[in-house]
């Protein structure tokens, strides 16, 4: 059978940095995040029986290292429907992958989603999560719908995601701008893996739980201020461990510290607007909803500013009819 899935891609406020069990991806704490409407992956699936190897296309290329993920996750997928047949996957973004625009958040929940429907498998959304997580931990946050959790369990079975509200909860926009095309040199997954070298893992690692109650708190407060300096805050500590880490990691270009500065003054002149970076250079700006034009046209006027992406929180993983090939 082939199914074809699209999933959306999501922006963590309190982030995921750092695992406790490597092969099945627990994290080292839990994670809120928001989907993203406009940095979508659909994905496209069909087991063949006259396949003799997976055959993984993604925007157009097979590249080796992410077929070998892909064919690692539809063995988890084969295990699970008791089969052994060979896949088609053809996937697209419809943004820039590898910048640190979370591809593989939403590449991982579309193929989970895909692939589980095309092996005739009906699973629930908590069980999705859970298989989705153990492809790339953040797509498991990918799966539900709007603002979600990724709970911070010890077992496979406890370390999943739900929806804390639908998206239409709240009107807050991520702006996303792309401040270079470059590839980032250390890809995310190879990065976790340096956490425990920093000095500072254990330090943030402290007080995660409380922070992820507080902006919990603060979301259902719609309390916009304390929540944007909490989560600009919690990136930086994030990047503070990168960047102590060793080898040291250093996903910032000089775009990133200029937009950064440029944000600080932005609102120093009063425009309630915070960001936050994951792995890589490119930017997200979090307001709310009534600054976004006020922001944009900002944004337009910086030279170094390549592309400009407008999100709304967004709705999960779903199944779609147009399949890709
Ligand atoms: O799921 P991964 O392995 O791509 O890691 C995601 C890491 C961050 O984007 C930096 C943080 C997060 O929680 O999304």
């Amino acid at each position: 059978m082939k199914a074809t899935a699209q999933a959306p891609s999501n922006i963590a406020f309190i982030k995921y940095w750092g695992r406790k069990n490597e092969t099945l991806r627990l994290p080292t704490n839990g994670s809120l995040s928001m989907n993203l409407s406009n940095l979508l992956t659909t994905t496209t699936v069909e087991f063949s029986p006259t396949l003799k190897e997976d055959s993984v296309l993604i925007d157009k290329q097979n590249i080796e290292r992410e077929g070998k993920r892909v064919s690692e996750h539809l063995d988890r997928i084969r295990a699970l429907a008791g089969i052994n047949i060979k896949a088609k996957v053809v996937s697209s973004n419809s943004f820039p992958s590898g910048t640190g625009l979370s591809s593989s958040a939403s590449g991982f929940a579309a193929l989970t989603v895909a692939a589980v429907t095309a092996a005739g498998l009906s699973f629930s959304e908590k069980e999705l999560a859970i298989l989705a997580r153990q492809g790339s931990g953040s797509a498991c946050r990918s799966i539900p719908d709007g603002f979600v959790e990724w709970t911070d369990g010890d077992t496979s079975e406890t370390s999943y995601a739900y929806s804390v509200h639908p998206p239409e909860y709240w009107d807050i926009v991520d702006i996303v701008v792309v401040v270079s095309q470059e590839k980032k040199d250390v890809p995310t997954s190879e990065g976790q893996t340096r956490v425990g070298t920093s000095p500072f893992a254990l330090l943030r690692q402290d007080h995660m739980a409380e922070k992820l109650r507080l902006a919990k708190n603060f979301m259902s407060q719609k309390n916009f201020v304390a929540f944007g300096e909490l989560l600009e805050r919690e990136a930086l500590e994030m990047h503070a461990v990168m960047l102590t880490s060793y080898p040291p990691l250093i996903y910032w270009t000089p775009g990133t510290l200029r937009l950064m500065k440029m944000i600080t003054q932005w609102r120093a002149s009063g425009i309630e607007v915070y960001f936050t970076i994951n792995t890589g250079q490119d930017v997200h700006l979090i307001c709310q909803q009534k600054n976004q034009e006020k922001v944009t046209t900002l944004l337009h006027e910086l030279d170094f500013v390549k592309e400009i992406i407008g999100n709304y929180p967004a709705k999960g993983t779903r199944l779609i009819v147009q399949h890709l090939f």
